[in-house]
């Protein structure tokens, strides 16, 4: 083991912003580490771990860095994940955890990531990929990815009430658990939810303020506009006025949501229900649309109306996602009759628990996904999956960001 007072010697301490230690890697795949990470300034690879480092031990290695990082060998088996999950608990969101592996097999990118690897790493490393890496874990803390686009996901219901902003909410949270940069969008025109069931005051300005304001529209001028949750959320809130903003240009709804992508991984919306003017252009700047049912016919024939209505505008069939909410075993209306009516299968299924959304949405307290429960378990599946799919497109390319279907149907 290296001495990290050795390595990092004569560094100032302006100099010494990401600090990186290996846990259980390979002598290869550590010099080749070694090699790239030496071409982003200020970042330096500390030491080599083959134990099972404890998460105060990994602080105080890394005491002194501004950005920890902790890049762990995946190809060691199940105790990678062991190891990962505990440094995840253990430390503080100034850590970053990545795996390094020489398998990219989706089911193992997904492991990680749950295990709370914010990037994956595959080996041999390439320097784009280190670069873009450390890149990611700076702008994590300043809550943005430049040059990057992120997914955007609008959630819709089929009808008023099918859950659409209790599920954004904690589909949003989820994904910072995981280290995501997410930002939550309220696109009520008027009184949206969200700021009230996440406990916080009202902005003073909305998302439509900021899309009116669009031709000074920056990353400045953006975080002007933010709630910030403590959970390290982003929230663009809805306009606390009783009267709906109208009359927003759809070219400009279009520009803003593409600006905001560029700047998180994931941007969430919580749309009305219906297909109103400003609805459609946010839904043309999404990678996917989860259109939220409840299983009752009438969510199901609009369901069937919408998808008919959007993909008659082009919008790409293969991006619409069928929310089953509310869902249980006893539902009068079978999973299968419900597929074999809408023509698709269910991509995700969120348990009917009243009682617990409820009182989480009237104290402004979220349910904590940390905690086990079926409604926990149905989250973590669908973040897994975006997560997934993120780390994947960017493997292969933001091109080719639709390679991996989201919910893997
Ligand atoms: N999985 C669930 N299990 C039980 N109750 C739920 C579930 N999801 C949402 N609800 C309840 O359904 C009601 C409507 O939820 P919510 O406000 O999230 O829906 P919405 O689609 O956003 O409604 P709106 O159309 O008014 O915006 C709330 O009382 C909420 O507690
Ligand atoms: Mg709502």
């Amino acid at each position: 083991m290296t001495d990290p007072n050795v390595t990092i010697r004569g560094s100032r301490s302006s100099e010494r912003r990401i600090g990186i230690l290996c846990i259980n890697m390979d002598p290869v795949s550590r010099e080749g580490l070694e090699t790239l990470v030496a071409q982003t300034p200020g970042a330096h690879v500390v030491d080599n771990v083959d134990r099972h480092i404890n998460p105060r031990e990994v602080m105080r290695m890394l005491e002194e860095f501004q950005h920890r990082v902790c890049v762990i060998n995946f190809d060691e088996g199940e105790e990678s994940a062991r190891i990962s999950q505990r440094i995840h608990e253990g430390c503080d969101t100034s850590v970053s955890i990545f795996a390094a592996s020489s398998d990219a097999h989706p089911d193992q990118i997904i492991a990680a990531m749950r295990s709370g690897c914010s990037e994956y790493l595959q080996k041999p490393f390439r320097t784009d990929q280190v670069a873009d890496a450390l890149a990611h874990v700076e702008a994590r803390h300043q809550g943005k990815l430049p040059g990057q686009k992120g997914q955007v996901i609008t959630l819709m219901g089929a009808k008023g009430g099918a859950g659409v902003t209790s599920l954004a909410l904690h589909l949003a949270l989820n994904l910072v658990r995981q280290r995501q940069t997410c930002l939550l969008v309220d696109q009520h025109p008027a009184l949206g939810d969200l700021a009230l069931c996440l406990g916080m005051g009202r902005h003073q300005y909305s998302f439509y303020e900021l899309i009116h304001n669009m031709d000074r529209l920056d990353v400045d001028l953006l975080q002007g506009f933010l709630l910030q949750h403590p959970s390290g959320l982003h929230l663009l809130d809805s306009p606390e006025a009783i009267h709906a903003f109208s009359n927003t240009p759809s070219d400009a709804i279009e520009h803003t949501m593409a600006f905001l992508a560029e700047n998180y991984q994931f941007v969430i919306v919580d749309c009305p229900p219906g297909l109103s003017e400003d609805t459609c252009a946010v839904i043309r700047q999404s990678d996917h649309l989860a259109i939220v049912i409840t299983p009752e016919l009438p969510a199901i024939h609009n369901a069937i109306r919408s998808i008919q209505y959007l993909t008659g505008l082009h919008y790409p069939d293969e991006n619409i996602d069928i929310v089953l909410n509310r869902y249980s075993r006893k539902n009068p209306l079978s999973e299968r009759e419900i597929e074999a009516s809408l023509h698709r299968q269910i991509a995700v299924k969120i348990p009917n628990d009243y009682d617990l959304i409820v009182n989480a949405m009237n104290a402004g307290t979220p349910i904590d996904l940390a905690r086990k429960s079926e409604l926990a378990a149905a989250f973590d599946t669908w973040t897994d999956r975006l997560v997934a799919n993120e780390s994947v497109a960017e493997k292969a390319g933001k091109g080719s960001r639709k390679l991996f279907s989201l919910f893997g149907s």
